[in-house]
């Protein structure tokens, strides 16, 4: 594993969209394998950034995305597909019928994930995969448990993540109680990983997921596995493994 140790979160963004660009130069019709949440908003601002400058294209890039909300679709705020949208997808030049997100609106979860599965199948594996850490150590939606969930599937939201979702929908709007996301197995086929993280509340997640025991208990453990991930994070999310 290679650990970049960045002095802050915009120094950290532009350090893993470094990455990412370098990505692109080299393989302009890569595949990479995309993450939502609060992490990633300073990566896709500066990939943004360098396209308006005229340094990237991604003409021919295929993205796939780790987890969408069941029930929700582009009509949706709350939805993955919209927060893609909104920060990376329509301010570059990626052509809508190169990204891919789980069918949220495909409420029946066993054809949902089996057809993600299988896009995921066809496009190949990610030449770059992106990731956040959750507190609990998860990746994508995978959460803490008794064993790792190999492929695509759907996940219950834990009553206090279906709590904490309640502030971004309206009052009276169904707050999605299940999510599609990509299973382990789908997450370690990339040949080489990125995962960012900031702050000192992600200080536990990053000690344990690189630096403890690989178990289900800490889902991102299992990247300790793989042969190439690289670990961008400023100076609070690494704070607990200098001890
Ligand atoms: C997002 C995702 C999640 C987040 C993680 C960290 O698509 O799958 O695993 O990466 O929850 O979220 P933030 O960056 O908001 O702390």
């Amino acid at each position: 594993m290679r650990v970049y140790i960045t002095k802050n979160y915009d120094e950290m963004s532009r350090k893993a969209a470094n990455i990412i660009s370098a990505q692109i130069i080299l393989k302009p019709d890569c595949v990479l394998g995309l993450a939502t949440g609060a992490t990633p908003l300073g990566i896709y601002n500066q990939l943004a950034e360098w396209y308006n400058k005229g340094d990237l294209n991604f003409s021919e890039v295929i993205t796939i995305n780790l987890d969408e909300y069941r029930g929700l679709g582009a009509e949706s705020e709350q939805s993955y597909i919209s927060y893609m949208r909104k920060n990376l997808f329509d301010r570059v030049n990626l052509k809508s019928e190169n990204v891919h997100l789980p069918d949220g609106r495909n409420l029946d979860s066993v054809e949902a994930c089996k057809s993600y599965n299988n896009l995921l199948a066809k496009i190949g594996r990610q030449d770059l995969q992106l990731l956040g850490l959750g507190r609990n150590g998860h990746i994508g939606f995978n959460e803490p448990g008794e064993f790792f969930e190999k492929d695509v599937h759907c996940v219950e939201l834990t009553q206090s993540t279906v709590d904490a979702n309640k502030r971004f929908f309206e009052a009276g709007k169904e707050v999605p109680t299940h999510a599609y996301t990509m299973g382990i197995r789908s997450i370690l086929r990339a040949k080489k990983i990125l995962v960012v993280a900031s702050g000192e509340d992600k200080a536990d997640a990053v000690k344990k997921v690189f630096y403890g025991a690989v178990t289900p208990k800490v889902p991102g453990s299992i990247l300790q596995l793989h042969n190439d991930v690289i670990l961008v994070c400023d100076e609070g999310a690494f704070s607990k493994c200098r001890q």
